[in-house]
């Protein structure tokens, strides 16, 4: 499901808002202020019950009001989404006025936002890589979801058996990590070689419009899997028993993943520019989310918020592009209006906000 309108009341700025997206790229633009990062932010509160800023969904509601309120409607299904939160009161989620979990939310309406974690991608720690790449695999696929709370099931139960030195025991778990994490592994792998497709693809089309796009291509995106590929999960974990005993931890598995950026052998964070790795990212997330759109029959929404923060007037020129190549909906915000004239876009791939024109 993807809803296509929203409906906001007493949340942040806004007493009452009323939003038609369209299907494709969505552009809110205006000064400091007029609540650009509000209207993505409900729209990330719709799809996954969080805030990608604050962890106080109370600090929300409109100053003065007692709950704020969001209504999103799916034009194809006729569902009707709806979000409360009061004041003290936890936060309350109902599809066709039945409640529904957290999880359940984020399944029926995926969204990804590229935040500015996201930006230094490659600057991050590689659990937050893993992060993002299981977000979007457990989202998109049940099976995915069972095998990564097997394997950390397993996990646990094996590391406390290192922290009691019973190896014997943690041995015991070996068989369900290996089942479990093999296919973890290979969901992931999948999923990277798939986006890089995409992604190769459409930095392609760029290059050819502009040359500056070319620092985008031949970059070699790979999982490191965490553990040995070639011998196998159990033979890894053969392999490091003794480490393992050691350190009283399990120190090698699909749990130790992570995703790696290269150009020539060098890395992407060592060698490109704050505003070239946000752009690399934006260029990776939505290669990302139209595979998952693709492959798993869904309609994610991407939420870019600020776009040309840290971007070049350069960068900028090399991005416009890439919106003809968005295939869900895509929402994003920036202090001013950077098309103009200057892309050739056909209204229904690209619509305006100006908000402070909204209220
Ligand atoms: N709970 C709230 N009640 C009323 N106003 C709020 C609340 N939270 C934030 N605001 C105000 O909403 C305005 C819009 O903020 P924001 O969406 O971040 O703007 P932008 O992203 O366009 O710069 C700000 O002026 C902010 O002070
Ligand atoms: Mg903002």
């Amino acid at each position: 499901m993807a809803f296509s309108k929203i409906d906001l009341r007493n949340f942040r700025c806004f007493d009452s808002l009323s939003i038609d997206l369209s299907s494709k790229s969505n552009l809110f633009y205006g000064k400091n202020g007029c609540g650009k990062t509000s209207i993505l932010e409900s729209i990330y509160i719709a799809s996954s019950g969080r805030s990608f800023r604050t962890s106080n969904l109370e600090s929300l509601i409109r100053q003065g009001s007692e709950a704020f309120n969001i209504r999103a409607y799916d034009d194809n299904t006729g569902s009707i989404l709806e979000v409360n939160k009061a004041q003290t009161k936890p936060i309350n989620i109902k599809i066709n006025n039945s409640k529904v979990t957290i999880s359940e939310l984020a399944r029926a309406f995926p969204s990804f936002s590229i935040d500015s974690k996201t930006f230094f991608y490659n600057d991050n720690a590689p659990e937050y890589r893993r992060k993002q790449l299981d977000r979007g695999l457990f989202i998109a696929s049940t099976d995915y979801a069972k095998d990564w709370f097997g394997y950390f099931r397993s996990l646990k139960q094996r590391n406390s058996a290192l922290k009691l030195g019973d190896m014997a025991q943690a041995k015991a778990y070996d068989p369900l990590l290996v089942e479990h994490g093999e296919r973890l592994n290979i969901l992931r792998e999948n999923l990277i070689t798939e986006v890089k497709k995409i992604y190769d693809e459409m930095v392609h089309g760029l290059a050819q419009e502009n040359r500056r796009a070319d620092i985008f291509s031949n970059i070699d995106i790979y999982l490191k899997p965490g553990f040995d590929n070639n011998t196998g999960l159990m033979e890894n974990l053969v392999k490091t028993s003794s480490i393992d005993l050691k350190r009283k931890i399990t120190t090698a598995g699909p749990h130790k993943a992570d995703i790696s950026f290269e150009s020539k052998g060098l890395l992407i964070k060592d060698i490109f520019s704050r505003g070239e790795q946000k752009l690399l990212s934006i260029l990776w997330s939505i290669s990302q989310n139209i595979y998952l759109g693709r492959a798993f029959n869904l309609s994610p929404i991407l939420l870019l918020d600020d776009l040309s923060s840290e971007l070049d007037a350069e960068m900028l020129e090399c991005f416009l592009p890439t919106l003809k190549y968005i295939e869900n909906r895509f929402v994003f915000s920036n202090i001013v209006d950077p098309f103009g004239s200057k892309i050739s876009i056909n209204e229904q791939s690209l619509k305006k906000f100006h908000v402070e024109q909204l209220k």
